[in-house]
């Protein structure tokens, strides 16, 4: 269909399960084991109702909001995904440049099916990208590749901690099992590890806090982790200095019955609080399940003034991406932009840094 015709996000989904080779379809839609993360991630949003302002001129809103110092036409991002070629030829490229062209900043992770290089050179002039680092065995590899994330000018790292072993995703072991990886380049199966079952083969099982420290100190970039889940592990990120955290349990596609982030969120910005260990200027990033603009502005209003927010969308700019390209992502961020301001306006806000938790009730969330 045209994509004039396509209303949301959720759109984009179906005609990526229309299109994409069964394998593609399960790789990319699948969740760990019974999926229940996976839809509680989702879930977990209509647990917050909004608590709108009204009378409030609501003319001019603005959605621009800045991400680790880079600004962003919207308060979201591109989350990394791997193997973005198994929904369209151009891979990751189109996704840089339909991210790029719409002022929004992409993770590139390290199972992309284009090389960081080609992905770094399809960067639109101005826009910001981020690398997303899977910790190999061999640190001599985790160095060389921050430096080459660096020279080609990402502006963070994202270390990925959640997978030390892969999810059990069972759709896409079964479809591994009964079809064989010919229509995948060596070059990409290799380095895009296009099933569950390539992918984690090298990621280095004894990482543990130490080694986030190493490499804090390889790199003069800003490091974050993505895949906390708990309160702990924030106070563990913010105590040896990494600029931030992504509460993720990597789209439900890792341990089932890992919490939703949002309400690992919810939970955890009061403890740190009352401990005082949070920074304003401390990074806590958010994704799984988003797919409106409500989302987005619920995880906005729950961070505050009491620490910097960001929320990462994964499957949407694959299936985006799919038969579209470039366009197709361009026009996932245009909807959800719009979103954005229609929410905004209804919400009772004009800019995002008037998102609190005033603005909404997490009472069915947290129970509290
Ligand atoms: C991912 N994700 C992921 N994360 C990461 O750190 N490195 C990676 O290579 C990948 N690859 C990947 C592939 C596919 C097909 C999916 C769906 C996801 C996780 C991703 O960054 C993000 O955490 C989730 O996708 C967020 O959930 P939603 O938005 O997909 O619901």
């Amino acid at each position: 269909p045209s994509l004039s015709r396509i209303q949301n996000i959720y759109d984009f989904e179906y005609i990526a399960s229309r299109v994409l080779s069964d394998q593609a379809w399960n790789y990319y839609s699948c969740g760990a084991e019974d999926e229940i993360t996976m839809r509680e991630n989702h879930y977990a949003y209509q647990r917050i109702y909004f608590r709108p302002r009204c009378c409030v001129n609501v003319q001019d809103v603005d959605t621009t909001h800045e991400l680790l110092g880079s600004k962003a036409s919207v308060p979201f991002y591109v989350s990394a995904a791997a193997s973005a070629k198994l929904g369209h030829d151009d891979g990751e490229c189109s996704i840089a440049r339909g991210a790029g062209k719409e002022g929004v900043v992409q993770m590139i992770s390290s199972f992309s099916s284009n090389s960081l290089e080609e992905i770094a050179e399809a960067r639109p002039e101005g826009s910001t990208q981020w690398f997303q680092l899977y910790v190999n065995e061999d640190k001599n590899v985790v160095k060389k590749t921050l430096k080459r994330a660096e020279n080609l000018g990402m502006k963070a790292i994202f270390v990925t901690v959640d997978a030390a072993n892969r999810g059990n995703r069972e759709k896409d072991i079964r479809q591994r099992i009964t079809e064989d990886h010919d229509e995948l380049d060596e070059d990409h199966s290799v380095r895009a590890g296009s099933t569950s079952g390539a992918m984690p083969s090298f990621i280095d099982k004894r990482m543990d806090w130490n080694e986030i420290k190493d490499i804090i100190s390889w790199t003069h970039l800003p490091v974050l982790v993505k895949g906390v889940q708990r309160h702990e592990d924030i106070e563990k990120a913010i105590d040896i200095g990494c600029q931030g955290v992504v509460l993720s349990n990597h789209g439900g596609r890792q341990l089932d019955t890992s919490p939703p982030p949002i309400e690992v969120m919810a939970e955890s910005i009061p403890i740190l609080k009352a401990k005082g260990k949070l920074d304003p200027n401390f990074n806590i990033f958010v994704d799984g399940g988003v797919r409106r603009g409500t989302d987005i502005l619920k995880a906005l209003a729950i961070g505050g003034k009491d620490c910097k927010v960001a929320v990462g969308l994964g499957r949407p700019f694959l299936y985006a991406n799919t038969g579209y390209g470039e366009k197709g992502v361009r026009k996932a961020i245009q909807i959800l932009r719009e979103e954005l301001k229609a929410d905004m306006r209804m919400l009772g806000v004009t800019s995002l840094d008037e998102l609190d938790e005033s603005c909404i009730d997490t009472r069915r969330l947290t129970g509290r």
